[in-house]
């Protein structure tokens, strides 16, 4: 291992890392198989948060190093401006095919964050072409993450990703989030919230619904520690954009792609937004791609002028890489062999007895769930916010299970191949940490 051959860790700047503390005592990743990690020490790991919220297959699918392999020796590169490749017609065509209603156009960019800022220009455009330019504002929510671009940092409701920021896209409002007290420990969706999704209707009151461009929503908020919506209140958000002509946006970075137990969010609630964003499982994580999804009506308004001008002022070198492509269809194709979206539907009460049973763990304060993602909040350490559950996070990677932290709250969303032998080893351990936490 290149550390142990003196490899200096110094030039790197991690992201959302506390470096000198990490570089003190840093952990490698150097292998990943099926719903393990292995670390440089050699320890062997559950993977119990899917990377990031993007392995949905698990780690090392051959299939997909196979597809990669092929396209890097046949079609390393090409642009994507006045040019394109085959592959990346296919892959439009097949993960259309997988979306709800007529979402069926798509526009590729290279993560979440590149999807969203990709969103929030096609709102703008698609509003301006059909002569309500003046529809500029954005509607988002407290508590949201929509990535670490300039657009969704201004959207973003996480005070430390936006302070030294947040304010540079001008125009936007935030909702309340969803997140009630009086739900603590709901299994699955709270039946009590739908009424706060009448903040869109006051900014339309206050703001002018011709000033509206989109309202932008996680349908679960994921980074900021799963939220997960009360029923009723993602179908307020839809009548009061219809009745407005307001653009829904749904972020599907997280919930996409068979998270919670149906292809996406959109699926699973029944709701069908205008614009969905992707990333993460698009590729089972191996390669960065982004995708942006777009009703039919979106996509026609563009279509109008002269055949030779371009039509939308946007593309990114990258934009449907041929290797990401190659990627994508791959992770397409075992998703859909192995059945893995309803795998996890197939396994989800299952989860939601094994988050619930925490409930009077020490430290744990709320439990929450759907589909294959859950929440553990933790009691903040007096004075200490994020230690108690940096603490934990510590300790189960010790004890051989890597889960996510946000603030105080463990989040979990593990490879939808989990195991339920998986799903119990994860349970215990972090109760078995929780146990021994100050
Ligand atoms: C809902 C949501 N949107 C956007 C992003 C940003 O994605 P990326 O890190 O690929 O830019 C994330 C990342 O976690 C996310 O959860």
């Amino acid at each position: 291992m290149s550390i142990a051959a003196g490899n200096s860790l110094e030039h790197h700047w991690l992201p959302f890392t506390s470096n000198r503390d990490f570089k003190a005592d840093p952990r490698l990743m150097v292998k990943a198989e099926g719903v393990y990690y292995w670390n440089h020490k050699g320890g062997r790991l559950i993977d119990g948060s899917a990377g990031l919220f993007c392995s949905a297959a698990g780690h090392g699918r051959k299939e997909i190093a196979e597809a990669v392999y092929k396209s890097m020796l046949e079609l390393d590169y090409t642009p994507h401006f006045q040019l394109a490749h085959p592959a990346s017609f296919e892959l439009a065509r097949k993960v259309a095919a997988l979306m709800p209603g007529d979402l069926d156009y798509v526009f590729f960019c290279n993560s979440g964050s590149e999807s969203i800022d990709t969103a929030i220009k096609i709102a703008l455009a698609y509003h301006r072409s059909r002569g309500e330019g003046q529809r500029q504002r954005f509607i988002s929510r407290e508590r949201a993450y929509h990535g670490v671009n300039i657009g969704g940092v201004s959207l973003s409701g996480m005070v430390r990703n936006r302070e030294t920021f947040g304010a540079v896209m001008p125009g936007v409002a935030h909702m309340r989030h969803t997140w009630l007290p009086e739900n603590r420990y709901t299994m699955g969706q709270p039946e009590t919230g739908a009424e706060l999704a009448e903040d869109l209707q006051r900014f339309v009151d206050l703001y002018g619904a011709s000033t509206i461009a989109a309202c932008v929503v996680e349908p679960i908020a994921g980074s900021t520690g799963v939220l997960v919506p009360p029923k009723g209140y993602l179908e307020r958000l839809r009548q009061i954009c219809d009745k407005h002509g307001i653009l829904l946006i749904f972020d599907e970075v997280i919930t996409g792609f068979g998270r919670l137990g149906a292809g996406f969010a959109a699926d699973y609630f029944g709701i069908l937004p205008d614009i969905i964003t992707t990333a993460k499982g698009l590729t089972n994580g191996t390669i960065p791609m982004g995708a942006v999804f777009v009703r039919k009506g979106i996509y026609d308004a563009f279509m109008g002028g002269p055949d030779e001008a371009i039509e939308l002022f946007h593309g990114y070198t990258y934009s449907g890489h041929p290797v990401a492509c190659a990627a994508g269809l791959a992770s397409l194709d075992i998703y859909k062999e192995e059945g893995l979206f309803d795998r996890a539907k197939g396994l989800a009460d299952y989860w939601m007895d094994g988050v619930h049973s925490l409930k009077d763990t020490r430290n744990v304060i709320d439990l929450r769930n759907l589909g294959l993602i859950a929440a553990i909040e933790l009691e903040p350490l007096a004075g200490r916010p994020t230690k108690r559950a940096f603490e934990a996070f510590l300790r189960c990677y010790d004890k051989g299970l890597l889960i996510r932290t946000t603030g105080d709250i463990i989040a979990l969303s593990p490879p939808l191949i989990v195991e339920k032998s998986h799903i119990d080893q994860i349970f215990g351990t972090i109760a078995e940490v929780l146990r021994g936490l100050d």
